[in-house]
């Protein structure tokens, strides 16, 4: 019969289960008949040629799954996206589909090498022609959704599959004539299941059982009202019929062996524009411009992500890959969201990405003036902690004092407009604030340059927490790191918990201070306490240090060291009247390091040194972090918690806790300079300094 629409089959002469790339070949290899292949193929072949027209690909040795013509690319219209199979046992299949392509007149385009994306298998066009839905998480890696989009000039819908059951997108999902969507929501995430949700109306979606769902109904070839698959259930039937789709079942048990049924079977070729994408009502668009090392740094990756978990879409208007290595990429991305909500969530956090939303041309950051002192309009720009300039009266202008949520300030001066990130306690009335997220943007691609020519000397940033086994591996990196910055005349700031003293690590840090290693000490009231406690009655919190055991009367230890300390007015007179004479602090004193203890509710004392005016304290500890290289967090989530929040990016941050949670929670603040150690403190300190001693006396260590 003739017919508009063209379908892609490969006979399946070399077919057989070879190999395993996906669970169902498990337990079947070499266990597939091939003369019942061919038959169930047969009857396939036939049912699509009663309805449309069938080309063939010849079948090549040595390449069984090359039957399932579904993966040999992606069209649309004259073009086509050639795959880039992630499995060796497939990629030999490219050449031949790629011969096919060129030889039906296609324009073909070829993804870079390692960016893998299986074609019409993970990418399935809506049948109205508005969108692309777009598979990733096995198969497919998302960075490709962005070239595909690029190339087919179409919006991509990115959906993230979660059952490696359902590899492919077309194992899971089958998009039908008039918007209609046959599918199996559990293989996805639940951004992808809202995103489907969000364009697909409640009625146009028919959702499959896992029974029909492993039987492979998904993956079906639809033609017109005609639906064709292995086998439905009676009620998918039924629900089908509903809404005017006649079910066609063909068994393809065979190939179920490998993975594969009827739509991977076949690659429809005839895929015509549409005239006019439907716009649809509610969703909005901004463009934004990404530029550095896209695809190499995964920002490409992470930007979609986002996207896409926040429940958006996007179009890639061009995308400029660096010729070489060192040269970097842009790309301008059309990002569209099903409300402005959720489109200005997304813009947030692209903007902390390095995305500038475009036209930024034209555009200045908005401004708005503060009526009330330390409060600011709703929809103010809250900072990161990663270096962002705002556009003023046409220039780019670098944010001083960047810190993590704060307000960014504008003023002008005759030398011209100044930026300034402030908390909204400090706001003042008249002040300028940035509102919105129109020229905004976070420069965070030199950084990360630059960050990875330092990552070989300091090579476990990365955001990550240890294992056990890497302690030592990390506790010899610090040490370096120590090194390094003392001798170069670099600033390291401790931050440390009461533990320090609990677990003995008070010498080693006592030891620290005293070669110049620590620049500034923060904490609080307690670790000052127990050290001082344990300087003047060898206890820490009434317990004996060396003994381990407690002390009679040593509950009220660290009251006296309280009362001395009170009576001599300050830790530094302690010291200056010789009644401190060892310790931590007394080493600060001795060497001149600055400290700050910020006070709190439970504070015992406190010592006259402890700040309990918090706003002070805060200020304190953020004038001592300044121009800071690293931060040691020893055992203290309050403390390190506070010290990064106020910590720009770029800063190394090391937190060292028992408590795994503590040290994922501070690992976690995305920058890539913070790693988390899981280990005791008291044990960290020992091994850091027996390093450092290793490190300056290398005659004695060989
Ligand atoms: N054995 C093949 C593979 O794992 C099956 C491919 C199925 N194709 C598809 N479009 N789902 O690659």
């Amino acid at each position: 019969m003739t017919s508009s629409i063209r379908f892609l089959m490969c006979s399946p002469h070399y077919y057989e289960v070879d190999y395993v790339i996906n669970p169902w070949m498990e337990g079947n290899i070499h266990r597939s008949s091939l003369e019942l292949a061919q038959e169930q193929w047969q009857g396939l072949y036939q049912i699509i040629a009663n309805h449309a027209d069938v080309d063939l690909v010849k079948p090549q040795p040595g390449w069984p799954d090359m039957v399932f013509t579904a993966n040999a690319g992606l069209i649309l219209d004259d073009q086509v996206v050639l795959s880039r199979f992630l499995h060796p046992e497939r990629q030999g299949e490219e050449p031949f589909f790629k011969e096919w392509f060129e030889s039906q007149g296609y324009t073909v385009h070829t993804l870079p090498a390692e960016l893998p994306f299986e074609g019409a298998g993970d990418a399935l066009l809506d049948r109205e022609g508005r969108w692309l839905w777009a598979g990733y998480g096995f198969r497919t890696e998302l960075d490709s959704h962005a070239l595909v989009a690029q190339w087919l000039n179409i919006e991509v819908l990115s959906l993230h599959l979660m059952d490696e059951r359902f590899y492919h997108l077309d194992t899971c999902f089958c998009p039908l004539t008039e918007g209609y969507l046959l599918y199996y929501p559990p293989a996805f995430d639940a951004y992808s299941n809202r995103l489907i949700e969000l364009r697909v109306p409640a009625e146009k979606r028919i959702v499959v059982d896992e029974p029909d769902a492993v039987n492979f109904a998904c993956n079906a070839v639809n033609i017109d009202r005609l639906v064709i698959m292995n086998q439905a259930s009676d009620d998918l039937k039924r629900q089908l019929a509903a809404v005017g789709f006649e079910v066609m079942e063909t068994p393809l048990t065979e190939f179920l062996k490998a993975g594969g049924a009827a739509k991977c079977l076949t690659l429809r070729v005839t895929e015509p524009l549409h005239p006019e994408p439907t716009g649809e009502s509610g969703i909005v668009a901004r463009t934004v411009t990404l530029t550095g090392h896209l695809l190499d740094s995964g920002l490409v990756n992470r930007a979609l992500d986002l996207v896409v978990e926040g429940g958006g879409s996007f179009q890639v208007l061009k995308f400029d890959l660096g010729e070489q290595r060192q040269s970097t990429s842009s790309a301008e991305i059309r990002v569209s969201a099903p409300s402005l909500e959720l489109m200005d969530e997304i813009m947030a956090q692209l903007i902390d990405l390095g995305a500038v939303a475009l036209p930024d041309q034209e555009q200045d950051a908005h401004l708005v003036t503060i009526n009330q002192a330390g409060v600011a309009p709703d929809d103010f720009y809250s900072s990161t902690i990663y270096p962002t300039e705002v556009r003023v009266q046409g220039q780019w202008v670098r944010v001083q004092n960047q810190r993590m949520d704060g307000v960014i300030v504008v003023s002008t001066s005759a030398t011209g407009p100044a930026a300034v990130c402030k908390l909204l306690r400090d706001l003042q009335v008249g002040d300028q604030v940035i509102v919105g997220y129109d020229g905004i943007r976070s420069v965070r691609n030199a950084a990360e340059r630059s960050r990875s020519t330092h990552q070989e000397e300091f090579s476990f940033m990365g955001s990550g927490v240890s294992s056990e086994r890497r302690v030592e591996l990390i506790v010899e990196q610090v040490a370096w790191e120590l090194r390094r910055l003392r001798d170069q005349g670099g600033k390291t700031v401790v931050v440390a918990g009461p533990v320090v003293i609990h677990t003995g690590g008070g010498e080693h840090l006592s030891r620290l201070i005293r070669e110049g290693y620590v620049q500034a000490l923060l904490g609080g009231n307690a670790i000052a306490v127990h050290d001082i406690e344990q300087a003047l009655l060898g206890t820490s919190l009434g317990v004996d240090m060396k003994q381990g055991t407690s002390v009679r009367g040593g509950h009220r230890h660290h009251l006296r060291a309280i009362n001395t300390i009170r009576r001599y007015g300050s830790i530094a007179n302690a010291v200056e009247q010789g009644v401190l004479t060892k310790g931590v602090f007394y080493e600060c004193v001795r060497h001149n390091v600055p400290f700050s203890l910020a006070g709190s509710i439970r504070d015992d004392g406190p010592l006259p040194d402890t700040q309990m005016d918090l706003i002070a304290a805060q200020a304190d500890y953020a004038r001592l972090i300044e121009g800071c290289d690293m931060i040691l967090m020893l055992s203290t989530m309050l403390h390190a918690i506070g010290v990064g929040n106020m910590t720009p990016a770029g800063v190394k941050m090391v937190c060292v806790d028992i408590n795994p949670a503590v040290v994922t929670k501070l690992a976690d603040r995305g920058s890539l300079e913070s790693t988390g150690v899981v280990t005791d403190v008291g044990l960290f300190l020992s091994l850091l300094v027996k390093q450092l001693e290793r490190l300056t006396q290398p005659h004695i260590a060989a």
